[in-house]
Parts: structure tokens; C-alpha cells; sequence
């Protein structure tokens, strides 16, 4: 059966070109082969972190470092922003780690501010924030500088970011943000296959690490540095992930960082416009929408289901309906990774027509 177009928020479509570099063959991860490859893909992460810190690669889904960074940097408490059912399991997840949690919810679709992390964090009482830049499941994009420039007046308060959904469609700079740790997932924006995360860790967090006993070892942060040194990986990689983002870092240098970040804001205009033009809302508070994708409210009470499976049956491709608690009032259309403005408008054409025979 002919392959199913994802137009879903992750994964997403994979270039045949990835793939053929995803197949290569295998090799041992503690000889000179893996190792050359392992350097090969260092500064082509690190451009895309905007770091000279190492970048890691995470043989586990972004959920293995997410949990990670909660076991290397917690021994106070952690102040978990939540606005969507990503950043509301990472409260959980702290809690399932045995550590102090407490909440900074908001409603879902809003957006988190400085002053409402501020406001939390000046009581003394947290040595860690967790913040999803990109809330995948209401398509609302948190404002990650302004966070990031109030949360350079607590340094003893470690900065943990998700840029599962937003890493390589918005610059994110590490360095520069002051971001003790920045994680994002290979199946979202980077058109990866799923199965692997990459990281970023700041010498500060390094540090906090090497003060916690209980870091546990397949994410302990100060093994992967440890193993860094050689061009190694803690334990047997997804050595299939590496090939493929070396094809990948060619394919994003070749575009230009800069063509590619306003590709992708380009893809979300021409989507916010069809919204607009259907009648629908956005999901997201003003101003915060995301530039990976785009969360619709259901405004009309359109049969999502239905309009999924005429785009299915018709054009062989899916959009998603909705996750969570917000699924079917929302749906959601991805316009990350490799779509061009051209791709994004004929499934724009596509969902019309879909919508019409409904
Ligand atoms: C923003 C965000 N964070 C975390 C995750 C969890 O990623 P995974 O299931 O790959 O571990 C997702 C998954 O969609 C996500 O969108």
C-alpha cells in the first residue's frame, strides 16, 4: 500500500534521502568508524544549538533526557510550567522521580510568562525550572527570551528546556540564552525517523550533576561528557540515527539556517491565513502561535474525524485531530521539517476540498 503523507505534528515525513543514510550498515560503536562519525556530526549539532558546549545523542525518545535532566539537576524542588499535556506529564514525571514538584499551570493554549516564573522562583525555594518552548499539543510557542533573560538573575536555578517541537524552526541559541539544558526529539522538525534525542548540558549543570547521587546511569549526564571525550556514547547507540544526521545537517546547511527558520514561518503564516479564511481560531493565545504547527479551535464543530478520513481516502495523507483533552474541539496541522510553502499549500487545497465533502 502507498505510504500515508504525515501531516501530523511528529513524526513527520522522512526524505528518502534520510532514509537511504538511516539504512547504512551497521558498524562497532567503540571503533574508529563510529567514532569518525560520531565527530562528523559534532559541529553540525552544535551550529544547530548555537552552542560550543558538546551536543549528545540520546538513544532513547525525548522522554528519556526529559526524565534525565529531572534526575542530574533536581535535589531542592522543581518548578514545572504546564500548559499542555506534554508540559503537564513533566510534573509527573518529577514526582515518579521521587523529587519535590509543584505547578505553574496555566490554561491550556496560554502562554507561560517571565513574570509568572519570576514570581515563583524568587521565593528561593526551586533549583530547577522545566519549560516546553513549543507546546506540541495546543500549538502555542512560549516567549523563551524573555524567560531566558529573567532567568539569568537566579543562577542557582537550573533552566531545563524542551525544544522537542521547535528545535531547527526557530534559532534557539544555548549559549546565549543561558540554557542549562535544551533537549529535542529527531521525529519532529529535524524529519528524523523516531527514536532518538539530541541535548545540549551547560557547565553549570555539569556541575549540579556531579552533586547528585541518584543520577541513575543510562541518563547520566557526566557519563555521556565522559564518553563525549572519545567520540563515544555511553551504550550502544542508535548507530542508524548518526547516519542519518549527517545526511540531515548537510540537507539544513545546504538550505541555510536562515532560509530554513523562514521556510518554517512561512508554512505557519500561509496556515494561520487558511484558518482565518475558514473561519476557524486559533488555539493558541495571540501572539504565541506556534511556528512549527498549528492548532485549530473547531470553532464550526466540523466532523474532525470525518474530514481526516476524506483526506485519507482522497490525497492518502493525515493531518491530527486533536490530543489530549482538546481532541476533536482541536486539530492540528504540521508545517515542520521539510514541507516547502509549496507542499503546506496543496494540503491547505487538500483540507478545502475535504472540508466540502463533509
Ligand atoms: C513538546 C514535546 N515534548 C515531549 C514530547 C515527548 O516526546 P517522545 O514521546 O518522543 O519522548 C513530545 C511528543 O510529541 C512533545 O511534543
Amino acid at each position: 500500500m502507498a505510504h500515508t503523507k504525515l501531516f501530523i505534528p511528529g513524526p513527520i515525513e522522512v526524505s528518502e534521502k534520510t532514509l537511504k543514510a538511516f539504512a547504512s550498515p551497521m558498524m562497532g560503536h567503540r571503533g574508529k568508524g563510529f567514532q569518525d562519525l560520531y565527530a562528523q556530526v559534532q559541529p553540525g549539532l552544535q551550529k544547530l544549538f548555537y552552542t560550543t558546549q558538546p551536543v549528545f545523542v540520546s538513544t532513547s525518545s525525548a522522554w528519556g533526557v526529559m526524565e534525565g535532566s529531572i534526575r542530574n539537576l533536581v535535589s531542592k524542588k522543581v518548578l514545572n510550567c504546564m500548559s499542555g499535556a506534554f508540559s503537564d506529564k513533566w510534573y509527573d514525571v518529577a514526582l515518579k522521580c521521587g523529587k519535590q514538584a509543584e505547578k505553574l499551570q496555566v490554561e491550556w493554549g496560554q502562554a507561560i510568562t517571565a513574570a509568572m516564573i519570576e514570581a515563583k522562583i524568587k521565593t528561593g525555594e526551586f533549583d530547577a525550572v522545566t519549560l516546553i518552548h513549543n507546546e506540541t499539543s495546543t500549538g502555542t510557542m512560549n516567549p523563551l527570551a524573555e524567560i531566558a533573560a529573567m532567568m539569568k538573575r537566579y543562577p542557582e536555578v537550573h533552566f531545563i528546556v524542551d525544544t522537542v517541537s521547535s528545535f531547527t524552526a526557530v534559532p534557539i541559541k544555548f549559549d546565549e540564552l543561558g540554557i542549562d539544558v535544551m533537549l529535542a526529539g529527531t521525529q519532529k522538525a529535524l524529519a528524523l525517523p523516531a527514536g532518538a534525542a539530541v541535548f545540549a548540558v551547560s557547565e553549570k549543570a555539569f556541575k549540579k550533576a556531579e552533586t547528585l547521587k541518584d543520577r541513575g546511569y543510562y541518563f547520566d549526564f557526566l557519563e555521556f561528557r565522559k564518553n563525549h571525550e572519545s567520540n563515544m556514547t555511553p551504550t550502544t547507540p542508535s548507530i542508524s540515527h548518526f547516519y542519518a544526521l549527517r545526511s540531515k545537517i548537510e540537507d539544513i546547511m545546504e538550505e541555510g539556517m536562515e532560509n530554513r527558520f523562514a521556510r518554517h514561518l512561512k508554512n505557519a503564516e500561509i496556515t494561520r491565513a487558511w484558518v482565518k479564511k475558514n473561519g476557524f481560531e486559533l488555539f493558541s493565545e495571540e501572539g504565541y502561535a506556534s511556528v512549527s504547527l498549528t492548532c485549530v479551535k473547531n470553532t464550526k464543530g466540523v466532523d474532525v474525524a470525518k474530514m481526516i478520513a476524506a483526506l485519507k481516502s482522497k490525497y492518502n495523507c493525515i493531518i491530527d485531530g486533536g490530543y489530549g483533552k482538546i481532541k476533536g474541539t482541536t486539530f492540528r496541522i504540521s508545517h515542520m521539517g521539510d514541507e516547502s510553502t509549496a507542499n503546506i499549500e496543496l494540503l491547505l487545497s487538500w483540507l478545502d476540498d475535504s472540508l466540502k465533502s463533509i
